[in-house]
C-alpha cells in the first residue's frame, strides 16, 4: 500500500521538498508519496493526531512549527533534543520521533566545497537554523564565532553548546563584526536577511578570496550576500545545496536507503524552473 510523507508548516506553498522527494521516490521505485499541507499553529495538535491516525511514514516540519511540534511527539533524537527544533518526523513502531537534519545538511554542503578541521567559522544568526548549524559544527574541530543582531541570543546559544574548541559571540551590527568576519575562513548566514529581498547581513568588504560562504537563504537563489562574496573572490555555496543535503538526510531516515542526490537536485531544479526562479 502507498505510504505517505507530509510537509506541514505555514506557509508551505513555496516548499521545494515535494518535488525533491517525489522525484527520488519515483527513481527508486518506492511506493511513497510526498504531500504538502498548510497547518497554522492553532491546528498543529489536531494535525499531529491526523498524522498518527493516517499511519504516515514520516513528515517534514517547517516554520513556524519546528519548536511547537516537540510537545506532540513521543521522542526526540539527539539532533532535535539538542537544538530544540524538529524538521523531520519519523514513524517508528507506532511512535513519532523528532529529528533535525538542518545541521547535517549545512555541514555536508560546506564539506563539498572545503574542509572544516582547524578552520575559524562564523555563523550569522542565533535562531533555529543557526542552532542546528552550530550544534553540528560544535562537534567538529573548528573555532566558532556566533554573530547576531541581538547579542544575548547568540550568548544563550553559545552557552548551550559543548564545543570541541572555543566559541565566541558578538553583535552582527558592530563595525567590529566586519573585521572579525574578514579574519575567518568560513561564513554561514543563518539569519533571515536576504530572504525574498535584495539585502545582505554583511557589507561587501567583509569577504576575501579563499573564504567559503554558505547562505542558508535560498530564495532568491543568488542572494546579495553570495553575489558580493563571489565578487570578492570567495567560494560560495547556495542554500539549495543545504536544502538538498538536509532532504537527503531526511530521506535516509524515512526509507533506510541512501538518497539519490542527483535525482533530488533534478527535482529541485525542475521546480525552480517551473516557478521562473532559476
Ligand atoms: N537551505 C536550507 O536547507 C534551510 C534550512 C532551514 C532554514 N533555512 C533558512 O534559514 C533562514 C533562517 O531561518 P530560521 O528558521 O533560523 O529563522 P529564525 O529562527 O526566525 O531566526 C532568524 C534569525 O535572523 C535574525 N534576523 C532577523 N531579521 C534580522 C535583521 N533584519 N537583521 C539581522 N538579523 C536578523 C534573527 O536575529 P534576532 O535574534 O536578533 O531576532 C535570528 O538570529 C531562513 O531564511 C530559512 O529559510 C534554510
Amino acid at each position: 500500500m502507498t505510504g505517505y510523507v507530509f510537509i506541514i508548516g505555514d506557509p508551505v506553498e513555496h516548499s521545494l521538498s515535494p518535488d525533491m522527494h517525489n522525484a527520488a521516490f519515483a527513481h527508486l521505485g518506492l511506493d511513497l508519496r510526498y504531500l504538502r499541507f498548510r497547518v497554522p499553529r492553532e491546528r498543529l495538535e489536531n494535525a499531529v493526531r491526523g498524522l498518527r491516525g493516517l499511519g504516515i511514514v514520516g513528515a517534514n516540519v517547517t516554520t513556524p512549527l519546528k519548536r511547537d511540534i516537540i510537545k506532540h511527539l513521543d521522542r526526540l533524537a539527539p539532533s532535535s533534543a539538542e537544538t530544540g527544533a524538529v524538521n523531520t518526523v519519523v514513524a517508528e513502531e507506532g511512535e513519532l520521533v523528532g529529528h533535525n537534519t538542518d545541521g547535517e545538511g549545512a555541514i555536508s554542503a560546506l564539506e563539498e566545497a572545503t574542509t572544516l578541521d582547524g578552520r575559524y567559522v562564523v555563523v550569522l544568526g542565533a535562531g533555529g537554523t543557526a542552532a542546528a548549524v552550530c550544534y553540528a559544527l560544535a562537534s567538529r574541530d573548528v573555532s566558532l564565532l556566533i554573530l547576531n543582531r541581538t547579542p544575548s541570543h547568540a550568548e544563550e546559544l553559545a552557552a548551550s553548546l559543548n564545543p570541541a574548541r572555543g566559541v565566541e559571540t558578538g553583535s552582527l551590527l558592530d563595525r567590529d563584526a566586519v573585521r572579525r568576519v574578514h579574519a575567518s575562513d568560513v561564513v554561514v548566514n543563518a539569519t533571515t536577511v536576504g530572504m525574498g529581498e535584495d539585502r545582505s547581513p554583511l557589507p561587501s568588504d567583509a569577504f576575501h578570496p579563499g573564504m567559503t560562504v554558505l547562505d542558508c537563504v535560498y530564495h532568491p537563489l543568488h542572494t546579495r550576500l553570495l553575489r558580493e562574496a563571489e565578487g570578492a573572490g570567495a567560494v560560495t555555496i547556495p542554500g539549495t545545496r543545504m536544502l538538498i543535503h538536509q532532504g537527503a538526510a531526511s530521506f535516509r531516515l524515512w526509507t533506510g536507503k541512501p538518497a539519490p542526490l542527483d535525482v533530488i537536485e533534478g527535482g529541485l531544479v525542475r521546480a525552480l524552473g517551473r516557478r521562473g526562479q532559476l
